[in-house]
């Protein structure tokens, strides 16, 4: 076992792992951060998604170990100061049933929006193309990401 630190939703985070420790493993049974989900644990769903310096990766891929000193954020960090505007757009447009994609969903369009403010649907559909969905058809997840440019572009 060693001591991990890293930074988790802009809090400095300690915790013991060993180094096969898996980050979702360690986000989710060692500190209890559960918005990222286990759907698949081999990368295909997305379900796992969390921020690693702003950038959407999966954390059951990822040893928790290559974190050290860096920035994860999941759905929990982003709501700290209640919900964003998009996570808003996917109340509004009832962009999830189960649930269970919309944290690894709504990080992934975060991180499109953060480099493209204005995506087209090509773009945003290529953003959340590794985001598994099997409730909503992706239609009104498109459309709640759709809506936050078109308010972006009246501001
Ligand atoms: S649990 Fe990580 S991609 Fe499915
Ligand atoms: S809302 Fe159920 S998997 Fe997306």
């Amino acid at each position: 076992m060693r001591e991990l630190s890293f930074i988790l939703n802009g809090e400095q985070r300690t915790v013991l792992v060993d180094n096969s420790d898996i980050l979702l493993e360690v986000l989710r049974d060692k500190i209890g951060v559960t918005s990222p989900k286990c759907g698949c644990d081999t990368g295909d769903c997305g379900a796992c998604t969390v921020l690693l310096n702003g950038k959407n990766v999966r954390s059951c891929l990822i040893f928790a170990v290559e974190v050290a000193g860096q920035e994860v954020t999941t759905l929990e960090g982003l709501s700290k100061k209640g919900l964003t505007p998009l996570q808003q757009a996917f109340l509004e447009q009832n962009a999830f049933q189960c649930g269970f994609c919309a944290p690894g969903v709504i990080l992934a369009a975060t991180d499109l929006l953060s480099s493209n403010p204005n995506p087209n649907e090509e773009e945003i559909k290529h953003a959340i193309a590794g985001n598994l969905c099997r409730c909503t058809g992706y239609t009104s997840i498109i459309k709640a990401i759709q809506s936050i440019c078109a308010t972006q572009k009246k501001e």
